[in-house]
């Protein structure tokens, strides 16, 4: 494998990285991010990653930093030129960010995975993770499953799903493999820098303050742990298909207010506790939100193994490790 990782500094790349050096041996890979959210420490921290000149050519092995945006069209197209495939991370990932700024957020995630799509049809690239989320179902009766007619409720909902469109369209065009995965609720270490439910509380009681749930916290999310989705990527990465939709969840469904009570018996087995107070709902928050995993076990062979109370034990180490 010689795998271009869009995003690669962030919480899911850096995890997937250490995955793909430590437990495949895979010692070609191409990272390109903007260092919006992380950073050139942060995936120092999972290998010796050369910085190159984006001016340049990008060499064509080795473990290679690009820093740059998956809005610029000719360097997108220069790092397909140095890699076999891709893992496409790279992306406004927040609900809150494309309400205020809905043009930032199609710009990343439309024109992102448009550019990447163009420069790996130019260089015969032909494996594409595409990372989408449970938003482009949006407001439907869950569980969320592959053939369900999506209503985003949000912009990112919105743009997440234009991407699954260029995926799918490309298959059929032009061959190229590509695989969307639709990532419930991830949690882990490495999460540090993440404003997603279990990390912000973590992060919050931590730090003596009060934890702030939006809306009443019978709102259901379905909370993925870091290992098994980084085991789902690598998965889809070496199946030989494309053209497909996954949803990679626990497929399980929890409530904001249950998980909030397994975070705090979490942190009291580490000597700290939390306080809780509740607010106004955020606009293009789904109400209920959990996923059919099926498909994924039928045609990948992968089903999630890590427990919601061990992952979020290990996460709550993590970040007790970094006090
Ligand atoms: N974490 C979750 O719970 C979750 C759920 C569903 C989907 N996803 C998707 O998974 C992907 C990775 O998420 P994450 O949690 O690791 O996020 P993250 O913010 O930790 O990492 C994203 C990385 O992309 C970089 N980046 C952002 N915009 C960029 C741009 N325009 N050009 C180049 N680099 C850019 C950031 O600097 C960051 O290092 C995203 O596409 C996200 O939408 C995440």
């Amino acid at each position: 494998m010689n795998v271009l990782v869009t995003g690669g500094c962030g919480f899911i790349g850096t995890s997937l990285i250490q995955s793909l050096i430590k437990d495949y041996g895979v010692s070609d890979i191409c990272v390109l991010d903007n260092l919006s959210e992380g950073s050139f420490e942060d995936l120092q921290e999972v290998g010796c990653f050369v910085r190159c000149d984006a001016n340049l050519d990008i060499p064509k092995s080795g473990l290679r930093f690009v820093e740059g945006d998956i809005r610029d069209h000719g360097l997108v197209e220069k790092c397909c030129r140095a890699v076999g495939e891709v893992v496409h991370l790279a992306a406004n990932t927040g609900v809150a960010p494309s309400v205020e700024n809905p043009r930032m957020d199609m710009e990343s995630n439309v024109i992102g995975v448009l550019n990447l799509l163009e420069g790996m049809r130019a260089n015969a690239v032909n494996k594409l993770v595409f990372a989408s989320s449970g938003a482009p179902a949006g407001a439907v009766e869950p569980p969320i499953h592959e053939e369900i007619a999506p209503h985003p409720v949000s912009p990112y909902g919105a743009s997440k799903l234009a991407g699954e469109g260029y995926c799918s369209a490309y298959y059929h065009s032009f061959g190229i493999n590509t695989v969307a995965l639709r990532f419930g609720n991830v949690f882990g270490p490495r999460s540090k820098n993440k404003s997603s439910v279990i990390a912000k509380f973590i992060r919050q009681a931590l730090n003596g303050q009060v934890c702030e749930v939006y809306g009443d916290g019978a709102q259901t999310r379905d909370f993925i742990y870091i290992d098994d989705l980084v085991r789902a990527i690598i998965m889809a990465l070496k199946a030989p298909l494309g053209g497909e939709v996954f949803q990679i969840a626990s497929g399980g469904e929890l409530s904001v207010s249950e998980a909030i009570d397994e975070v705090s018996s979490a942190l009291a087995k580490f000597g700290f506790s939390m306080e809780v107070v509740k607010s106004s709902p955020r606009v293009g928050d789904v109400r209920r939100n959990y996923s059919d995993t099926s498909k994924a076990a039928r045609m990948l062979g992968w089903q999630p193994e890590v427990p919601f109370a061990l992952g979020v034990e290990k996460t709550v180490k993590y970040f007790v490790d970094r006090l």
